[in-house]
């Protein structure tokens, strides 16, 4: 008998459920409603942001507030972490690439 193959942080929907809709750079995606952002982009399959210096991918590792590999720009405001934020029916998410640019 072989076993069912999932992905790593496969949705577990039920009927039901009350769906937020969003856009992840510009594309629309769907949560539930009561996930955190972080939690609705890792069930997108998505890396959060690449780092500064390197690039290297990051994805949300705390889920807590703690780690800051969450951070992605919501509704036009930047640094903001991921974890800590409900998703919001019509929020603009967008993925922080690389290094920032500082205000003047
Ligand atoms: S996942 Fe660690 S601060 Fe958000």
């Amino acid at each position: 008998m072989t076993s069912p193959t999932r992905p790593l942080f496969a949705r577990l929907s039920a009927p039901g459920d009350d769906i937020v809709r969003f856009t992840v750079d510009g594309v629309e995606a769907t949560a539930r409603r009561g996930d955190s952002v972080a939690a609705a982009l890792l069930a997108c399959g998505l890396a959060l942001r690449e780092t500064a210096v390197s690039g290297a991918p990051r994805a949300p590792y705390c889920m807590m507030g703690v780690c800051f590999d969450c951070l992605v720009a919501i509704d036009g405001v930047g640094n903001k972490q991921g974890c800590l934020v409900e998703v919001a029916e019509g929020m603009r998410i967008e993925l922080q690439r690389g290094r920032r640019e500082a205000e003047r």
